[in-house]
């Protein structure tokens, strides 16, 4: 077991995590249930894979589980699926002490951070999160949201979590085009800063992805620890430390823009594309090493990542992808930061990037 301390002052919290720590839950849990029982909030997937496992462990310690399961999918992180979930935690009468549990991916630990920021001015909420994605990632820092019509998490809270319980194993149940999605997350961490954990992931992918214990352990701690110093260091993206978690966000998110935001091309995908993007993007403008674009390349097509735009499944040319990024709520007065790299683990955040040139990449790298 790892313990892993998120330090924020009051707002600090430990993430764990332990294969098998589901089946453990009750014991770390059980400190945190008011009157014997804890309200878990989970997706109909979550609920048939992984939920009997936690029921069962917050049993043998004389903690009842109150559940509330609502539907799998991104459409879950809407203004209608959070007042369903407000509506259930006040019938439930939650109190701003108590603590509820998110038990799933990204889309139900974004959903019910907000809730928790909002209810009853904030009520304490735990991470229990079960994809690769959310292990890696969304579980920690505190970014919380739902998506509206004018676009994905624009209405959200900066809200941490009172812990975060990682339990490996959750993840023999996730489909694999899921896990491989996941994954990219875990190459970011490399390419942002940690060239020796990028030669980790060469190594090591094949075993991770084909769910060896220990190099999912492994992968996800260093994960988590580099997450917890970014997020220790600037909580809120205000330095500019946290926004290099965003490498290969501002391609990414043009691509799933373009394609829909659905399941044609996944968030961990997206990001996927959008890495091996911001390399090439970097090479040719002269600041990264060709060799290193290309080794991001070639990692992420050996795991069956995305990693252009074709794979990606997108059609649009340079000038409807660039159109679709000014529409990023990273925009700031007429200007969109990018995510460029001068090699392999020295990503940086530029404000130079000019956008006609990066259209007119984007339709040479198709070509
Ligand atoms: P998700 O929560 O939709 O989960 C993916 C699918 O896997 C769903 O169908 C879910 O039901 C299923 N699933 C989850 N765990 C399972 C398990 N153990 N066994 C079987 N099925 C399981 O998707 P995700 O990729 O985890 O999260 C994506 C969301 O995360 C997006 O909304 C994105 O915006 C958000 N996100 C947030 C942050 C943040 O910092 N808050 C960071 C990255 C992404
Ligand atoms: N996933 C990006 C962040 O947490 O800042």
């Amino acid at each position: 077991m790892a313990i892993v301390p998120v330090a924020l002052g009051a707002r600090s919290y430990n993430i764990i995590v332990e294969q098998g720590g589901l089946d453990r839950a009750g014991d770390i849990l059980a400190p945190y249930a008011r009157k014997g029982r804890l309200v878990v909030v989970t997706d109909a997937h979550v609920a048939a894979a992984q939920l009997p496992r936690l029921d069962a462990s917050l049993r043998r310690a004389n903690v009842t589980l109150e559940p509330i399961i609502l539907p799998p999918g991104e459409q879950t992180k809407s203004w209608q699926h959070l007042e369903q979930l407000l509506d259930a935690l006040l019938a439930l009468e939650i109190e701003r002490g108590d603590h509820v549990v998110a038990l799933g991916g990204g889309v139900i630990g974004d959903l019910v951070g907000f809730a928790a920021s909002i209810l009853k001015r904030g009520c304490h909420f735990i991470q229990v999160p079960t994809t690769l994605l959310a292990q890696v990632d969304s579980s920690v820092g505190g970014k919380t949201a739902i998506n509206t019509a004018a676009g994905k998490n624009l209405i959200g809270s900066f809200y941490q979590p009172a812990l975060v319980l990682i339990d490996p194993s959750t993840l023999d149940s996730l489909p694999p085009r899921e896990t491989r999605a996941g994954y990219a997350e875990i190459v970011k961490y490399g390419l942002i800063d940690d060239p020796d954990f990028f030669g980790w992931c060469e190594a090591n992918a094949q075993a991770l992805l084909a769910g060896d214990p220990d190099a999912r352990t492994i992968a996800i701690e260093r994960s988590v620890r580099a997450k917890a110093a970014i997020v220790a260091d600037d909580e809120r993206e205000t330095s500019g430390r946290r926004a290099l978690l965003n490498l290969g966000h501002t391609f990414g998110h043009a691509l799933e823009a373009d394609t829909g935001f659905c399941d044609t091309l996944l968030h961990g995908e997206g990001v996927a594309a959008g890495m091996a993007l911001a390399f090439r993007y970097s090479a040719r403008l002269g600041l990264c090493p060709q060799s290193d674009a290309d080794r991001v390349t070639a990692h992420l097509r050996a795991v069956g990542l995305p990693h252009d735009l074709a794979t990606a499944h997108v059609t649009a040319n340079g000038v409807a992808l660039v159109g679709h990024m000014l529409h990023d709520k990273k925009m700031a007065a007429g200007t969109l930061p990018f995510l460029l790299a001068r090699g392999i683990g020295q990503t940086f955040l530029s404000k130079d990037v000019v956008l006609d040139d990066v259209a007119k990449f984007l339709d040479a790298d198709r070509a």
